[in-house]
């Protein structure tokens, strides 16, 4: 991610980790790719958060990936105490800041994350469904032998694989729905994939999780936040009724510009993606019911 970032070149960028020398490192191995990858954006590794003081901006990158056999839920624990530690931190120096939120339960994170910086809901945003979205598109895109470019499809609702909602009954390529370019056997089976996704690079990598596609992701929402390009987007929301959630973190169209979540919208879905929706927010209250406190 502060690769990706640095390249873009209009952000100052702090790395932290509790790691003495870790942050600094890869800080410093970025900074001197910058003369051939062509930026000269600043960055600083450290182990201090006081470093990050007045930052318009958190990625919370904090916790333990899976490992092959997880799911993401089985880092609840784990990770709630560490998401909550950090954000903590974030919050007390940055109180003005957006946080978008990465470690994983994704979802239930968000709801930690809420509840540790006392920040509005607008603030905390979570990334997941714009990596789900990414594989998603990906994998229309290998099945039908068109260019990902091309194609538009969203994944919504939670980022589990129980609780994910890949919408095909308004995906499409160059404007062309997906229902007349593949038969629904076809179809069933790249949202699946969408779904496997994160395991299926798991299994492949069989220590830690995926990289790349995660930090595309989250930069893609980092310049949304930061430019103020109110680019609608899927990203992890509280939702306030829209789809029949109230009060719960799930996946979502929104538009994403400076301060966060400026709007969310509601889009026709099949009766069945509706359904999943409310699952995902079933699940999410239940992940943070069961999200240890300390
Ligand atoms: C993934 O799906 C790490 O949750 C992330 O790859």
């Amino acid at each position: 991610m502060a690769q990706m970032l640095a390249a873009r070149g209009y952000a100052d960028i702090v790395l932290i980790d509790i790691v003495d020398g870790l942050p600094q490192g890869k800080a410093l191995d970025i900074a001197e790719g910058g003369p051939w990858l062509r930026f000269s954006s600043t960055l600083t590794g450290s182990n201090d958060w006081a470093d990050t003081a007045g930052s318009d901006l958190v990625v919370v990158t904090s916790g333990v990936p899976r490992r092959p056999g997880m799911t993401r839920e089985d880092l609840l624990g784990t990770n709630a105490k560490i998401v909550r530690d950090v954000v903590g931190k974030a919050a007390a120096h940055s109180p003005d800041a957006t946080l978008v939120i990465f470690a994983n339960p994704m979802d239930a994170m968000c709801h930690v994350a809420l509840e540790a910086s006392g920040f509005p809901a607008e603030r905390v945003i979570g990334q997941g469904g714009m990596l789900d979205t990414g594989r998603f598109r990906t994998f229309i895109a290998m099945e039908t032998g068109t260019s990902v470019k091309d194609v538009s499809a969203w994944v919504l609702g939670g980022h589990t694989e129980a609780t994910m909602v890949p919408v095909t009954s308004n995906a499409s390529v160059g404007g062309v729905p997906l229902s007349r370019l593949l038969p629904p056997d076809r179809v069933r089976a790249v949202a699946e994939r969408a779904r496997r996704g994160g395991a299926e690079i798991v299994e492949l990598l069989k220590t830690g999780s995926a990289f790349v596609a995660p930090a595309a992701a989250t930069i893609e929402m980092v310049d949304s936040i930061l430019l103020d390009e109110r680019r609608i987007l899927p990203c992890c929301v509280r939702l306030n009724g829209e789809y029949g959630v109230n009060g719960a973190y799930v996946g979502a169209p929104i538009r994403l510009g400076a301060g966060g979540a400026q709007a969310v919208y509601e889009i026709p879905l099949s009766d069945e993606e509706l359904e999943g929706m409310r699952k995902a927010g079933d699940a999410v209250k239940e992940l943070v019911a069961a999200t240890p406190r300390e």
